[in-house]
Protein backbone atom coordinates (compact mmCIF):
# COMPACT_ATOMS: atom_id res chain seq x y z
CA UNK A 1 0.00 0.00 0.00
CA UNK A 2 1.45 3.85 -0.66
CA UNK A 3 1.72 5.51 2.69
CA UNK A 4 3.03 9.19 3.54
CA UNK A 5 6.54 8.55 2.98
CA UNK A 6 6.04 7.24 -0.58
CA UNK A 7 5.47 11.64 -1.32
CA UNK A 8 9.38 12.06 0.00
CA UNK A 9 11.11 8.87 -0.82
CA UNK A 10 9.50 8.55 -4.60
CA UNK A 11 8.48 12.28 -5.74
CA UNK A 12 8.09 10.99 -9.17
CA UNK A 13 6.14 8.23 -8.65
CA UNK A 14 4.32 10.42 -6.62
CA UNK A 15 3.68 12.57 -9.22
CA UNK A 16 2.37 9.50 -11.28
CA UNK A 17 -0.17 9.00 -8.37
CA UNK A 18 -1.85 12.03 -8.78
CA UNK A 19 -3.59 10.75 -11.91
CA UNK A 20 -7.13 10.54 -11.16
CA UNK A 21 -7.14 6.64 -11.93
CA UNK A 22 -4.76 5.97 -9.32
CA UNK A 23 -6.40 8.11 -7.34
CA UNK A 24 -9.47 6.21 -7.42
CA UNK A 25 -7.56 3.21 -7.46
CA UNK A 26 -6.01 3.88 -3.93
CA UNK A 27 -9.40 4.58 -2.41
CA UNK A 28 -11.23 1.73 -3.70
CA UNK A 29 -8.32 -0.55 -2.76
CA UNK A 30 -8.79 0.88 0.93
CA UNK A 31 -12.24 -0.42 0.44
CA UNK A 32 -11.44 -4.01 -1.33
CA UNK A 33 -7.82 -4.84 -2.61
CA UNK A 34 -9.57 -6.38 -5.70
CA UNK A 35 -11.52 -3.28 -6.37
CA UNK A 36 -9.33 -0.80 -9.08
CA UNK A 37 -10.97 1.43 -12.28
CA UNK A 38 -7.94 0.69 -14.08
CA UNK A 39 -6.21 -2.72 -13.64
CA UNK A 40 -8.16 -6.08 -13.53
CA UNK A 41 -7.18 -7.52 -10.44
CA UNK A 42 -8.50 -11.28 -9.52
CA UNK A 43 -8.53 -12.62 -6.12
CA UNK A 44 -7.08 -16.41 -5.86
CA UNK A 45 -10.11 -18.28 -4.19
CA UNK A 46 -8.70 -21.55 -4.58
CA UNK A 47 -5.40 -23.73 -5.54
CA UNK A 48 -5.53 -27.10 -6.48
CA UNK A 49 -2.93 -29.30 -6.56
CA UNK A 50 -2.80 -31.03 -10.55
CA UNK A 51 0.77 -33.00 -10.16
CA UNK A 52 3.77 -32.66 -8.21
CA UNK A 53 4.99 -30.09 -10.33
CA UNK A 54 1.72 -28.15 -11.31
CA UNK A 55 -1.00 -26.16 -9.61
CA UNK A 56 -4.47 -24.58 -10.52
CA UNK A 57 -5.00 -21.44 -9.51
CA UNK A 58 -8.76 -20.62 -9.84
CA UNK A 59 -9.48 -16.48 -10.05
CA UNK A 60 -12.44 -14.05 -9.63
CA UNK A 61 -11.60 -11.06 -11.25
CA UNK A 62 -12.64 -7.75 -10.74
CA UNK A 63 -15.44 -5.77 -12.82
CA UNK A 64 -12.87 -4.53 -15.48
CA UNK A 65 -12.42 -8.62 -17.00
CA UNK A 66 -14.12 -8.86 -20.32
CA UNK A 67 -13.87 -12.00 -20.95
CA UNK A 68 -11.92 -14.68 -23.18
CA UNK A 69 -12.16 -17.29 -25.71
CA UNK A 70 -10.81 -20.57 -24.97
CA UNK A 71 -7.61 -21.11 -25.72
CA UNK A 72 -6.21 -17.44 -25.15
CA UNK A 73 -3.67 -17.01 -22.83
CA UNK A 74 -3.63 -14.20 -20.46
CA UNK A 75 -0.72 -11.89 -19.12
CA UNK A 76 -0.35 -12.37 -15.63
CA UNK A 77 1.72 -9.81 -13.22
CA UNK A 78 2.69 -10.68 -9.83
CA UNK A 79 5.17 -8.88 -7.39
CA UNK A 80 8.47 -10.84 -6.09
CA UNK A 81 10.88 -9.69 -4.12
CA UNK A 82 9.73 -5.91 -4.81
CA UNK A 83 10.18 -6.85 -8.60
CA UNK A 84 6.70 -6.60 -10.54
CA UNK A 85 7.02 -9.23 -13.26
CA UNK A 86 5.19 -10.56 -16.22
CA UNK A 87 4.47 -13.78 -17.33
CA UNK A 88 1.70 -15.51 -20.16
CA UNK A 89 -0.09 -17.99 -19.07
CA UNK A 90 -3.03 -19.83 -20.97
CA UNK A 91 -6.75 -20.01 -19.24
CA UNK A 92 -7.51 -23.78 -18.44
CA UNK A 93 -10.99 -22.86 -17.62
CA UNK A 94 -13.52 -22.07 -20.41
CA UNK A 95 -15.29 -18.68 -20.88
CA UNK A 96 -18.94 -20.50 -19.49
CA UNK A 97 -17.46 -20.88 -16.13
CA UNK A 98 -18.11 -18.53 -12.86
CA UNK A 99 -14.46 -17.79 -12.79
CA UNK A 100 -11.17 -18.54 -14.37
CA UNK A 101 -8.71 -20.74 -13.96
CA UNK A 102 -4.52 -20.66 -15.03
CA UNK A 103 -2.70 -24.06 -14.68
CA UNK A 104 1.03 -23.70 -13.91
CA UNK A 105 3.72 -26.03 -14.44
CA UNK A 106 7.22 -25.17 -12.84
CA UNK A 107 9.69 -24.53 -15.05
CA UNK A 108 13.39 -25.28 -14.11
CA UNK A 109 14.61 -21.77 -13.22
CA UNK A 110 11.11 -20.28 -14.06
CA UNK A 111 11.00 -17.44 -11.21
CA UNK A 112 7.21 -16.87 -11.87
CA UNK A 113 5.94 -21.06 -12.55
CA UNK A 114 7.97 -21.52 -9.02
CA UNK A 115 6.92 -18.40 -7.33
CA UNK A 116 3.69 -19.47 -7.95
CA UNK A 117 3.81 -22.95 -7.56
CA UNK A 118 5.59 -22.66 -3.92
CA UNK A 119 3.75 -19.65 -2.74
CA UNK A 120 0.58 -18.24 -4.19
CA UNK A 121 -2.29 -18.74 -1.73
CA UNK A 122 -5.93 -18.83 -1.44
CA UNK A 123 -7.08 -14.84 -1.04
CA UNK A 124 -3.94 -13.83 -2.97
CA UNK A 125 -4.65 -11.27 -5.29
CA UNK A 126 -3.22 -11.54 -9.11
CA UNK A 127 -3.11 -8.79 -12.03
CA UNK A 128 -4.21 -10.25 -15.32
CA UNK A 129 -3.71 -7.85 -18.50
CA UNK A 130 -5.90 -8.10 -21.87
CA UNK A 131 -6.39 -12.39 -23.15
CA UNK A 132 -4.94 -12.66 -26.91
CA UNK A 133 -3.75 -15.54 -28.93
CA UNK A 134 -4.91 -17.10 -32.34
CA UNK A 135 -5.28 -20.60 -30.43
CA UNK A 136 -8.46 -20.87 -30.86
CA UNK A 137 -11.49 -22.65 -32.73
CA UNK A 138 -12.73 -20.89 -36.39
CA UNK A 139 -16.16 -20.13 -36.25
CA UNK A 140 -17.89 -23.13 -38.29
CA UNK A 141 -16.53 -25.97 -36.44
CA UNK A 142 -14.88 -28.77 -38.29
CA UNK A 143 -15.89 -31.95 -38.18
CA UNK A 144 -12.62 -34.37 -37.02
CA UNK A 145 -10.06 -32.62 -34.48
CA UNK A 146 -6.81 -33.72 -33.38
CA UNK A 147 -5.14 -32.07 -30.70
CA UNK A 148 -1.75 -33.41 -29.48
CA UNK A 149 -0.27 -31.49 -26.50
CA UNK A 150 2.43 -31.53 -25.12
CA UNK A 151 3.13 -31.51 -21.27
CA UNK A 152 1.64 -28.53 -19.58
CA UNK A 153 0.40 -27.75 -23.88
CA UNK A 154 -2.68 -29.21 -22.25
CA UNK A 155 -4.02 -25.93 -20.53
CA UNK A 156 -5.09 -24.17 -23.52
CA UNK A 157 -6.50 -27.34 -25.21
CA UNK A 158 -8.59 -28.47 -21.67
CA UNK A 159 -10.01 -24.74 -22.48
CA UNK A 160 -11.35 -26.18 -26.03
CA UNK A 161 -12.43 -28.81 -24.73
CA UNK A 162 -14.46 -27.83 -22.08
CA UNK A 163 -15.95 -25.19 -24.52
CA UNK A 164 -17.00 -27.98 -27.18
CA UNK A 165 -18.60 -29.95 -24.25
CA UNK A 166 -20.54 -26.87 -23.41
CA UNK A 167 -21.51 -26.94 -26.86
CA UNK A 168 -22.59 -30.31 -27.44
CA UNK A 169 -20.44 -31.06 -30.34
CA UNK A 170 -20.97 -33.30 -32.48
CA UNK A 171 -18.46 -34.30 -34.53
CA UNK A 172 -15.15 -36.43 -33.41
CA UNK A 173 -12.02 -34.93 -31.38
CA UNK A 174 -8.89 -37.49 -30.64
CA UNK A 175 -6.09 -36.19 -28.38
CA UNK A 176 -2.90 -37.09 -28.03
CA UNK A 177 -1.01 -36.13 -24.79
CA UNK A 178 2.23 -36.25 -24.48
CA UNK A 179 3.81 -36.48 -21.12
CA UNK A 180 6.63 -37.65 -18.99
CA UNK A 181 4.34 -40.29 -16.95
CA UNK A 182 1.23 -41.38 -15.69
CA UNK A 183 1.35 -39.28 -12.79
CA UNK A 184 2.56 -36.03 -14.77
CA UNK A 185 -0.88 -35.97 -16.43
CA UNK A 186 -2.17 -32.25 -15.99
CA UNK A 187 -5.88 -31.84 -15.34
CA UNK A 188 -5.84 -35.34 -15.53
CA UNK A 189 -9.81 -35.96 -13.77
CA UNK A 190 -11.85 -32.77 -15.33
CA UNK A 191 -9.78 -34.39 -18.74
CA UNK A 192 -11.48 -37.93 -17.54
CA UNK A 193 -15.02 -36.32 -17.03
CA UNK A 194 -15.36 -34.78 -20.10
CA UNK A 195 -14.49 -38.08 -21.99
CA UNK A 196 -17.61 -39.62 -19.65
CA UNK A 197 -19.30 -36.81 -19.91
CA UNK A 198 -19.12 -36.29 -23.93
CA UNK A 199 -19.20 -38.59 -26.74
CA UNK A 200 -16.72 -37.04 -29.22
CA UNK A 201 -13.33 -37.23 -27.03
CA UNK A 202 -10.69 -40.01 -27.41
CA UNK A 203 -7.46 -39.39 -25.50
CA UNK A 204 -4.65 -41.28 -25.73
CA UNK A 205 -1.88 -40.39 -22.95
CA UNK A 206 1.84 -41.50 -24.28
CA UNK A 207 4.97 -41.36 -21.90
CA UNK A 208 8.00 -40.25 -22.71
CA UNK A 209 10.11 -41.40 -19.22
CA UNK A 210 8.01 -43.95 -17.22
CA UNK A 211 6.36 -46.55 -19.93
CA UNK A 212 2.95 -47.61 -18.36
CA UNK A 213 1.46 -51.23 -19.62
CA UNK A 214 -1.50 -50.70 -21.53
CA UNK A 215 -0.01 -47.18 -22.78
CA UNK A 216 2.14 -45.95 -26.14
CA UNK A 217 5.76 -44.87 -24.97
CA UNK A 218 7.64 -42.80 -26.55
CA UNK A 219 7.29 -39.39 -28.43
CA UNK A 220 5.21 -38.39 -31.72
CA UNK A 221 5.60 -40.55 -34.77
CA UNK A 222 3.92 -41.22 -37.92
CA UNK A 223 2.96 -44.47 -36.70
CA UNK A 224 1.63 -43.09 -33.68
CA UNK A 225 -0.45 -40.79 -36.07
CA UNK A 226 -1.67 -43.31 -38.15
CA UNK A 227 -2.41 -45.62 -34.97
CA UNK A 228 -4.82 -42.94 -33.53
CA UNK A 229 -6.17 -41.16 -36.95
CA UNK A 230 -8.44 -42.62 -39.89
CA UNK A 231 -7.27 -40.26 -42.89
CA UNK A 232 -5.11 -37.87 -41.51
CA UNK A 233 -5.63 -35.58 -43.97
CA UNK A 234 -9.46 -35.11 -42.89
CA UNK A 235 -8.08 -33.78 -39.51
CA UNK A 236 -8.31 -30.08 -38.60
CA UNK A 237 -5.53 -30.41 -36.38
CA UNK A 238 -4.34 -28.08 -33.26
CA UNK A 239 -0.58 -28.59 -31.52
CA UNK A 240 0.59 -27.19 -28.35
CA UNK A 241 3.91 -27.84 -26.83
CA UNK A 242 7.24 -27.71 -26.69
CA UNK A 243 9.32 -26.55 -29.86
CA UNK A 244 10.55 -30.25 -30.64
CA UNK A 245 7.25 -31.53 -30.89
CA UNK A 246 5.91 -29.14 -32.58
CA UNK A 247 8.63 -28.65 -34.93
CA UNK A 248 7.59 -33.00 -36.01
CA UNK A 249 4.04 -32.38 -35.77
CA UNK A 250 4.26 -29.32 -38.60
CA UNK A 251 6.84 -31.72 -40.40
CA UNK A 252 4.23 -34.87 -39.95
CA UNK A 253 1.34 -32.96 -40.99
CA UNK A 254 2.41 -31.66 -44.22
CA UNK A 255 -0.69 -30.51 -46.12
CA UNK A 256 -2.84 -30.27 -43.20
CA UNK A 257 -4.59 -27.50 -41.34
CA UNK A 258 -2.52 -27.14 -38.59
CA UNK A 259 -2.70 -24.21 -35.54
CA UNK A 260 0.03 -24.21 -33.08
CA UNK A 261 0.93 -22.22 -29.92
CA UNK A 262 4.85 -22.47 -28.34
CA UNK A 263 5.42 -23.27 -25.12
CA UNK A 264 8.88 -22.81 -24.28
CA UNK A 265 10.99 -23.41 -21.19
CA UNK A 266 13.63 -21.36 -19.87
CA UNK A 267 16.30 -21.54 -22.54
CA UNK A 268 14.93 -23.79 -25.40
CA UNK A 269 14.08 -21.29 -27.71
CA UNK A 270 18.00 -19.99 -27.82
CA UNK A 271 20.34 -20.58 -30.02
CA UNK A 272 23.44 -21.50 -28.01
CA UNK A 273 26.78 -20.30 -29.33
CA UNK A 274 29.66 -20.35 -28.17
CA UNK A 275 31.27 -16.48 -28.38
CA UNK A 276 34.47 -15.21 -26.89
CA UNK A 277 34.45 -11.65 -25.01
CA UNK A 278 31.84 -9.29 -24.51
CA UNK A 279 30.96 -6.48 -26.36
CA UNK A 280 29.19 -3.14 -25.21
CA UNK A 281 25.82 -2.49 -25.21
CA UNK A 282 25.07 1.29 -24.56
CA UNK A 283 21.90 2.61 -23.22
CA UNK A 284 20.96 5.61 -24.81
CA UNK A 285 18.19 6.72 -22.33
CA UNK A 286 20.21 5.97 -18.88
CA UNK A 287 23.59 6.82 -20.22
CA UNK A 288 24.67 3.88 -19.66
CA UNK A 289 27.43 1.43 -21.16
CA UNK A 290 26.93 -2.35 -20.45
CA UNK A 291 29.16 -5.56 -21.14
CA UNK A 292 27.28 -8.57 -22.47
CA UNK A 293 28.54 -12.13 -23.70
CA UNK A 294 25.68 -12.53 -26.57
CA UNK A 295 25.36 -15.54 -25.13
CA UNK A 296 21.78 -15.25 -24.49
CA UNK A 297 19.06 -13.02 -24.82
CA UNK A 298 19.45 -8.99 -24.28
CA UNK A 299 16.47 -9.16 -21.66
CA UNK A 300 18.04 -12.08 -20.02
CA UNK A 301 21.68 -10.74 -19.96
CA UNK A 302 20.38 -7.30 -18.59
CA UNK A 303 18.28 -8.57 -16.06
CA UNK A 304 21.35 -10.45 -15.16
CA UNK A 305 23.00 -7.37 -14.86
CA UNK A 306 19.88 -5.81 -12.48
CA UNK A 307 18.55 -3.77 -15.25
CA UNK A 308 14.91 -4.71 -15.86
CA UNK A 309 13.32 -3.23 -19.05
CA UNK A 310 9.04 -4.11 -19.22
CA UNK A 311 8.82 -7.82 -20.25
CA UNK A 312 5.83 -10.10 -19.99
CA UNK A 313 6.20 -13.71 -22.51
CA UNK A 314 9.54 -13.60 -22.76
CA UNK A 315 8.97 -15.67 -26.00
CA UNK A 316 8.15 -13.05 -28.83
CA UNK A 317 4.45 -12.87 -28.90
CA UNK A 318 3.48 -9.87 -26.52
CA UNK A 319 5.48 -7.42 -27.72
CA UNK A 320 5.97 -5.97 -24.34
CA UNK A 321 9.97 -5.68 -24.24
CA UNK A 322 9.94 -4.09 -27.82
CA UNK A 323 12.82 -1.13 -27.77
CA UNK A 324 15.04 1.09 -30.43
CA UNK A 325 17.98 -0.14 -31.82
CA UNK A 326 19.81 2.26 -33.04
CA UNK A 327 22.77 0.69 -33.98
CA UNK A 328 24.71 -2.49 -34.12
CA UNK A 329 23.83 -5.92 -35.03
CA UNK A 330 21.82 -8.90 -33.35
CA UNK A 331 20.67 -12.21 -33.69
CA UNK A 332 16.47 -12.67 -33.70
CA UNK A 333 16.58 -16.06 -32.20
CA UNK A 334 13.31 -17.07 -33.35
CA UNK A 335 14.27 -17.14 -36.92
CA UNK A 336 18.07 -17.31 -36.84
CA UNK A 337 18.12 -13.97 -38.76
CA UNK A 338 21.02 -11.66 -37.95
CA UNK A 339 19.95 -7.79 -38.41
CA UNK A 340 21.68 -5.25 -40.44
CA UNK A 341 23.65 -2.82 -38.51
CA UNK A 342 21.20 -0.04 -38.60
CA UNK A 343 18.01 1.54 -36.97
CA UNK A 344 14.84 -0.99 -35.94
CA UNK A 345 12.66 -2.08 -33.03
CA UNK A 346 13.88 -5.45 -31.83
CA UNK A 347 12.29 -7.66 -29.03
CA UNK A 348 14.75 -8.05 -26.73
CA UNK A 349 13.75 -11.58 -25.09
CA UNK A 350 13.95 -12.82 -28.43
CA UNK A 351 17.73 -10.80 -29.72
CA UNK A 352 21.15 -11.77 -29.19
CA UNK A 353 23.78 -9.14 -29.49
CA UNK A 354 26.18 -10.04 -32.32
CA UNK A 355 28.34 -6.73 -32.00
CA UNK A 356 28.33 -3.90 -29.65
CA UNK A 357 25.06 -2.06 -29.52
CA UNK A 358 22.96 0.83 -28.86
CA UNK A 359 19.94 0.26 -27.00
CA UNK A 360 16.80 3.33 -26.66
CA UNK A 361 16.59 1.95 -22.77
S1 LIG B 1 8.57 -10.15 -23.62
FE1 LIG B 1 6.93 -10.69 -24.96
S2 LIG B 1 7.84 -10.32 -26.90
FE2 LIG B 1 9.48 -10.00 -25.55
Amino acid sequence: MKTFPFIYNQPKEFLKFLQPGDWADFLLGEINPRFSVTTVKAKVIAVREETADAKTLVLKPNWLWKGFVSGQHVPVTIEIAGRRVTRFYSLSSFPGEKYLSITVKRQAGGLVSNFINQNIKKGDLLELGEPSGEFVLPKVLPSKILFLAGGSGITPIHSILKQLQANQFKGKVTLLYFVRSYEDIILHSSLEEIVKAAGFLEIRYIFSDVPREGFDSGFLTKEILQKYTDDIKSYSVYVCGPGPMQTKALSLLEGNEVKSELFLLPGQSQLKVKKTGTVDVFLSLSHKTIQVKGERSLLEELEDQGIYPPSGCRMGICHTCVCKKSAGSVTDLSKGEVSELGEENIQICISRAESNLELEL
